[in-house]
């Protein structure tokens, strides 16, 4: 990270151009057409003010290449020239030494290999995995290219493969592929057809495994459990294999299925992508946009085909993205109707069956033109629903016109509606977006503004913003000294010079308070351990940390182009001077009000132990030194706060 120049790897990516100490240019992760992705030369870290994304090199390796940190540190040793020890044949000491998650990632690839070679070289494999994906018609290379695979069906051929080849059983199991019961070990998958799921850059995260057997008792597939490599929600199906040629054809089909993936492909069709072993989610339909703005929906026909597209339309449209739907006729599903019909009338057929999400539910809900007032009016209201869904305006005033038109309607009626049905959301539906106006106000507080969020901020989000401050404030100055008033053990007031990361976590082990935000919890962390081996850590050694999160968040406070005012909590619109100036003050404020949020959070909690033991009190006989002493605890948690707020009142006004 010494050698690697920013400027220079960024470069590759994206036309720099200088201005004054940094470099500016259009962002690579949204199309913009102002240029507002900056590149810092002195601290070596970007920022994108447009998607907020921000970070080190390798940051944004890994966010424009969607490289694994180790995957990034690669690229960067190769630009130049740095060797890296050999990663081949490393002995068991060795590869318990990788992070966790390698280790896993290893596993899984060990483990597609081991299925993929039963299906070529096993003779079970070969009659029973190979021959049900051949007679389900896939052909060779379309098995080669999904990395099909099969799990015998003994029960332990994996578990012992895997043991010969010094891989601890934990990790397997941590991965699912093994499962242990009364002592014994087994394979999870076995006796079932395997499909590989990969990642982005075509890592093996988890599997999904199909039975062979009809029976209807017997799960029709097995998927890999959650761990920290396999987080179903934000993982799609065939997402590696398609990715380039989602954006080629600027369009991607959505199915139901592992089967209809392979299929489709098998056709010709390649921008194709699954949701594995859940319902469509949100983050899924996130990771689609960093490809298109546009999704088909390709579903089954059936009841529960045309529930789950109205669902995937809603959630689709919520994200601000295009979405079009084609249903397959009733018991038909992508799969097999492919292999029904020839690639060109495949085409054809989605083609002629491709439709906008109006039309689609018109006439599916219409049956038909069913001129009943009633279904109309019902139909009218739901499409508006939908509608109300689309974040930009614009696209929403061009559906309303749309409705208008087709149902013949005055537009200002459906305008109306929409403005209703928006109002009432609102409130509802602001968590994710909340999230957002957190970041940007993170990003564009000028000082002495009164922020408009932490008024209608909940009580979480202001806990958020106190943490934030303090180890904002811990990182920022941490070698900084400030001068501070004690007493000396004849009782005289004196003044001492520390510093003030050594203040702040002085303050924090008297009380033996932690942050509860993990990220700043590390960090905090190892400063605190810098103070005992008399170390400072500053925000250039963050900068080049392993965890993106920690380099995230201080890269962001490094790109500031503000100073937070000191009060901005208390919503005192009092006129601030710049941080450094007043630093003990700033430093002060920050440390209590972080206590006196921890404060107020436990009075809270002990008054709804209270509750609940008064509660418990009227139908059993409970133990009364436990109310006791939590009232006790809350009688010094009160005169603390009260101490408390006489501080920082003076701070505040100081
Ligand atoms: N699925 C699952 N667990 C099940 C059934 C289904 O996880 N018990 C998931 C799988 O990801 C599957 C998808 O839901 O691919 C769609 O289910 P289905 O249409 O039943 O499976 P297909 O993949 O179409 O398999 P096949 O064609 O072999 O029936
Ligand atoms: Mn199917």
């Amino acid at each position: 990270m010494q050698t690697a120049r920013i400027e220079e790897v960024i470069g590759e990516f994206v036309l720099l151009k200088r201005k004054g100490a940094n470099y500016m240019g259009l962002s690579p992760f949204t199309d913009e057409k102002t240029p507002s992705f900056s590149v810092s030369v002195a601290k070596q870290i970007f920022k994108c003010f447009s998607t907020g994304k921000g970070g080190s090199v390798v940051t944004f390796l890994m966010e424009k290449e969607h490289y694994s940190y180790p995957e990034a540190l690669r690229w960067l040793a190769e630009k130049y020239n740095i060797e890296l020890p050999k990663e081949e044949e490393q002995t068991p000491e060795q590869i318990a030494a990788f992070t966790e998650r390698e280790s896993l990632q290893i596993i899984n690839e060990f483990a597609k290999n081991h299925f993929m070679h039963n299906i070529h070289e096993n003779d079970e494999g070969k009659a029973i995995g190979l021959s049900y994906f051949v007679e389900r018609g896939y052909r060779k290379d379309i098995i080669e290219k999904f990395q099909l695979g099969y799990c015998l069906n003994s029960g332990h051929d994996f578990t012992d493969a895997a043991k010969a080849k010094g891989y601890k059983l934990e990790f397997c199991e941590k991965v699912g592929l093994v499962k242990s019961k009364d002592d014994r070990n087994f394979d999870f998958f076995r006796g079932r057809v395997i499909f590989p799921i990969h990642s982005i850059t075509g890592r093996i995260l988890g599997f999904g495994g199909r039975t062979l057997t009809n029976d209807k008792k017997v799960a029709k597939y097995f998927n890999s459990p959650e761990s920290i490599i396999y987080n179903k929600s934000e993982i799609l199906y065939g997402l590696y294999f398609a990715k380039g040629e989602i954006i080629k054809y600027d369009n991607c089909f959505l199915v139901e299925g592992y089967t209809d993936v392979i299929s489709l492909n098998q056709a010709g069709l390649t921008n194709v992508v699954s949701s594995s072993g859940t319902s469509l989610t949100k983050d899924q339909i996130k990771l689609i946009r960093r490809y298109t703005q546009n999704i088909t929906i390709l579903y089954d026909g059936d009841a529960a085909g045309i529930k789950a597209s109205f669902r995937g339309i809603d959630l689709i449209l919520q994200e601000g993205m295009n979405v079009r739907v084609v249903l397959f006729p009733d018991g038909d599903d992508p799969d097999s109707y492919s292999k029904k019909v020839s690639t060109h009338e495949l085409e054809t057929y989605i083609k002629e069956n491709t439709k906008d999400f109006i039309t689609f539910k018109a006439e599916l809900l219409l049956n038909d033109g069913n001129s009943d007032p009633l279904v109309r009016v019902k139909l009218i209201h739901d499409i508006v629903n939908t509608i109300s869904l689309i974040p930009d305006q614009i696209s929403r005033s061009i559906y309303s016109k749309e409705i208008a038109n087709r149902f013949e309607i005055d537009e200002n009626i459906i305008v109306l509606e929409l403005s209703k049905i928006r109002k009432k959301e609102v409130g509802k539906q602001f968590t994710e977006p909340e999230q957002k106006t957190i970041e940007q106000f993170n990003q564009n507080l000028v000082p002495g503004q009164k922020s408009v969020q932490s008024t209608q901020a909940s009580k979480t989000k202001i806990e958020y913003f106190e943490e934030f401050n303090l180890i904002r404030i811990l990182v920022k100055y941490s070698e900084y000294l400030i001068e501070i008033e004690h007493q000396n053990e004849k009782g005289e007031t004196i003044l001492v010079s520390t510093s003030a990361c050594e203040l702040i976590c002085h303050e924090l082990n008297l009380d033996e308070l932690n942050f509860e935000n993990v990220t700043f919890a590390k960090i905090y962390g190892i400063i605190n351990e810098g103070i005992a081996a008399k170390k400072v850590y500053k925000s250039s050694f963050f900068i080049k940390h392993e965890d993106q999160e920690i380099v995230k968040f201080v890269s962001g406070i490094e790109t500031d182009q503000y100073e937070l005012s000191h009060n901005w909590l208390t919503k005192h619109n009092i006129e601030t001077k710049t941080e450094l100036d007043n630093l003990k003050t700033c430093v002060l404020d920050a440390i209590y009000s972080f206590k006196m949020r921890k404060i107020l959070n436990r009075i809270e909690q002990i008054d709804s132990e209270l509750i609940k033991l008064e509660a418990l009190n009227e139908t059993e006989q409970i133990d009364f030194s436990i109310t006791q002493d939590l009232i006790m605890e809350k009688v010094t948690l009160l005169h603390v706060k009260a101490a408390l707020a006489k501080v920082l009142s003076r701070i505040i006004l100081h």
